[in-house]
């Protein structure tokens, strides 16, 4: 399935693997670019060297492209970049802020600037700043997020800049169905996280993938619990102990540290760690994960949505009567 984001990217399905940080590991990146979608590694929890030791797997399995997702909110990131580029990688992916420092860098070296985005102004800033790519991201989705829905995002954000880049939707797409939706508003492709959690390839912990199957649409929970900043994650113990004492955060990364200390953040490890509660768990999740049924490996789901997407936009076709 062929788009103007295909094309930029270089690859042949508009399906991309949100770049998670503490899931979207190697495993998962070469499944997803193997399978002509597009990898990206989420390394927002990695050291230098367990990125420079993924981004080497990545390369070893795989001549696809493929991205690194980072957190410009975590301060400069050059350095961090220049082992991106260094690594081959394809793409850059900043989440939370402009990464207006590497911007040119990047194209210096033939690597392309996606921004993740939940308002049309910080679509807009991302453009003038010089980003690619930007991704529409809803609030629906998992892991940090704002305020608007997906639905109403996405086409604002394609009215704003899609006559200059491509556009990605993101935030509660589980399915074929939600590919088709964002096309017909005006995207170039799909952006995807929890979903691709459900798959034997994720990097979690015990429990993580099988919550996300049982859980409903109404079991997630806008949190700063973990963070600091405004995160959708999985309901439990510890988010609803936190807004009964009154939902007081420290800042980022503050908070962050808080919730590693309090035994509850154990995002990036597998297994059983150490002290690990289920029910207290930092669980970034979106309202997708209602509509998550079963693990699918990686590249049947990537096989999955563009095949059901198909079906949709023809389905979408008949159903308007003459
Ligand atoms: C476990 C998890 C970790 C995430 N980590 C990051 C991150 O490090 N950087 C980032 O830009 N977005 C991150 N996100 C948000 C995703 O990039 C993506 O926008 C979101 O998952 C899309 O919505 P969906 O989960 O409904 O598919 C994360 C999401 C999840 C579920």
């Amino acid at each position: 399935m062929r788009t103007r984001l295909t094309d930029i990217l270089d690859i042949e399905h508009p399906v991309m693997l949100a770049g998670m940080g503490g899931v979207s590991y190697s495993d998962l990146v070469v499944a997803v670019s193997e399978a002509g979608g597009f990898g990206c590694l989420g390394a927002s929890t990695m050291s230098d060297d367990e990125l420079d030791a993924e981004m080497a797997d990545v390369r070893s399995r795989t001549d696809k492209p493929y991205g690194v997702d980072l957190l410009t909110a975590a301060g400069d990131q050059t350095a961090k970049v220049e082992r991106i580029i260094a690594a081959g990688a394809t793409v850059y992916v900043a989440g939370l802020g402009v990464p207006r420092e590497v911007i040119d860098l990047c194209h210096a070296k033939g690597v392309l600037v996606m921004n993740m985005c939940g308002k049309v102004r910080h679509a807009v800033d991302a453009v003038e700043a010089g980003c690619d790519i930007v991704v529409a991201q809803g609030t629906e989705a998992g892991g940090h997020t704002g305020r608007i829905a997906t639905n109403t995002l996405v086409p604002l954000i394609v009215d704003a800049v899609g006559d200059r880049v491509p556009v990605v939707a993101a935030g509660g797409i589980f399915d074929g169905r939600g590919l088709a939706s964002a096309l017909t508003l005006g995207a170039d492709g799909i952006w995807v996280g929890t979903r691709f959690i459900a798959t034997p390839e994720a990097h979690t912990v015990e429990g993580y993938k099988e919550k996300l199957v049982a859980m409903a649409e109404d079991d997630t929970t806008v949190s700063r619990a973990y963070t600091g900043k405004t995160c959708r994650v999985v309901r439990n113990r510890y988010t609803e102990e936190f807004e009964a004492a009154g939902g007081q955060a420290e800042p980022f990364p503050m908070q962050y540290i808080k919730s590693v200390q309090d035994g509850a953040n154990h995002l990036g490890a597998e297994g059983r760690p150490e002290g690990f509660d289920p029910d207290k768990e930092f669980w970034p999740a979106g309202q997708g994960a209602g509509g998550i049924q079963d693990l699918v490996p990686a590249a049947e789901l990537v096989e999955r949505f563009v095949a059901e997407a198909e079906q949709a936009l023809a389905r979408a076709q008949g159903a308007v009567t003459a």
